[in-house]
């Protein structure tokens, strides 16, 4: 939620970077997405398509924010002396898992072991399924993505769970790699930090199909705390009961080659956590409104350390009416999460109260008003529950279409 000091102008004035001055007010051709996917062979588009003339909602990543967002990543945890292991729970989208591998990464994190399958099929390797699987089927889907991608690792939380792999393991005939998820307190998934924690480790390594790699703790709830050094005292202080798992696994003569959390918000602190190797940043590469507002080690009021590279394009349909209009963007396009989407580039105007197929423009002061048939961009709510509602992502350089990319495990957050 946007704290009350973070007013919606600071956002629309730091967020937008200038998109109204590339607007373009012309008629356009308009291209469905049946059209556009005769276009789409996987590389480059040769035809200079104007992201303007796309039919509506759909959903566009601005290339040169997306890559400085990668090398600003990299660059951080590179001099901070971790790495980064991004989280594709954001994207669900192989392409960009690929970019971010290229640009350093040292593996791909997934929530769930159906985005695993879908990643590795489309030539994602180095994965790791951080929550533990618990039913007898998804247990042996598991197993059976490790049988296939040689480097895959799953997360376990319970003796139970680690037995259960353990024997799916010797069903399948592999030695699997495992690493022990650890609660950083919210109780969400994950075993209790300090003797709990090392017990499960010590059975994980003591079980002949499985390989212990180390240990995960996600600290969700530090991620958007307002203000750098309000999070970044939380995070540590979260992550100590972690850290001192960690010591203890070490102590024991565990492997803890992996000590991987952490997220966006705690990208650029997670290194003072003790033993501490990697971040799952998954936010980073698109941003959202969610995360605009948590302000950085230099802006107290905008998260400014990474752009918003993600947009929804959205057509206005009616225009008739004072002070309001209405666009094709509702809840089905934008989701209901809050803050509302801000209206990029734009300023005194609000993007608010979705129905189902429609979002409502309201005008306070605005810096232009739109008529029927005109688009503008959305930067969105919460980055991940939007990607998850479209099939691809159009990927845009100065305005134009440059790359379509499917977002092949849309969708599955559930079974396969
Ligand atoms: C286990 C886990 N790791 C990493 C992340 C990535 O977080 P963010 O999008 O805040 O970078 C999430 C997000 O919910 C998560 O659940």
């Amino acid at each position: 939620m946007v704290s009350s000091s973070v007013t919606r102008r600071n956002f629309l004035q730091a967020a937008g970077m200038g998109a109204a001055a590339v607007w373009t007010p012309k008629a356009v051709k308009g291209y469905t997405r049946t059209e556009m996917s005769k276009f789409a062979s996987g590389g480059p588009l040769e035809v200079g398509i104007s992201k303007w003339d796309l039919d509506t909602p759909t959903l566009l990543v601005d290339l040169d924010k997306f890559e400085q967002n990668l090398k600003t990543m990299q660059t951080t945890v590179a001099r901070n002396g971790i790495a980064s292991r991004p989280h594709a729970k954001t994207h669900k989208c192989p392409a960009i898992a690929r970019l971010q591998i290229d640009s350093g990464s040292v593996g791909i994190c997934t929530a769930k072991v159906h985005e695993a399958q879908a990643l590795f099929e489309h030539g994602v390797e180095q994965l790791l399924c951080t929550h533990a699987n618990v039913t007898p089927y998804k247990i042996r889907q598991a197993m059976n993505l490790r049988k296939r991608c040689k480097s895959f690792i799953q997360a376990v939380d319970t003796e139970q769970n680690a037995r259960e792999l353990a024997e799916a393991a010797r069903e399948a005939g592999i030695l699997a790699d495992v690493v022990v998820d650890v609660d950083p307190g919210g109780h969400r998934t994950g075993i209790t930090a300090g003797a709990p924690a090392l017990a499960l480790a010590q059975l994980v390594d003591q079980l002949p199909t499985l390989r212990l790699r180390g240990l995960l703790c996600y600290d969700g709830a530090s991620q958007h705390v307002h203000g750098f050094e309000k999070r970044k005292a939380q995070t540590l202080n979260t992550m100590e009961a972690s850290a001192e798992t960690c010591l203890l696994m070490k102590r024991a003569g565990l492997n803890t080659e992996i000590f991987s959390g952490g997220g966006t918000g705690s990208y650029n602190i997670d290194h003072e956590t003790s033993g501490f190797t990697d971040v799952q940043v998954g936010s980073y590469v698109f941003m959202d409104a969610q995360y605009l507002a948590i302000g950085s080690v230099d802006n107290g009021e905008v998260y400014s350390d990474f752009a918003p590279s993600l947009t929804i394009l959205t057509t206005v349909v009616n225009a008739q009416h004072e002070g309001v209009a209405t666009a094709d963007a509702g809840a089905k396009a934008c989701t209901i999460n809050q803050p509302y989407p801000i209206v990029m580039g734009e300023t005194g105007i609000s993007y608010t109260g979705r129905s189902d197929e429609f979002g409502k423009i309201v005008y306070d002061n605005p810096s232009r008003v739109y008529k029927v048939g005109e688009k503008l961009e959305l930067i969105v709510s919460h980055c991940d529950p939007v990607v998850n509602l479209y099939d691809e992502i159009y990927g845009i350089r100065n305005d134009r279409v440059e790359v379509i990319w499917p977002i092949a495990a849309r969708g599955y957050s559930y079974s396969s």
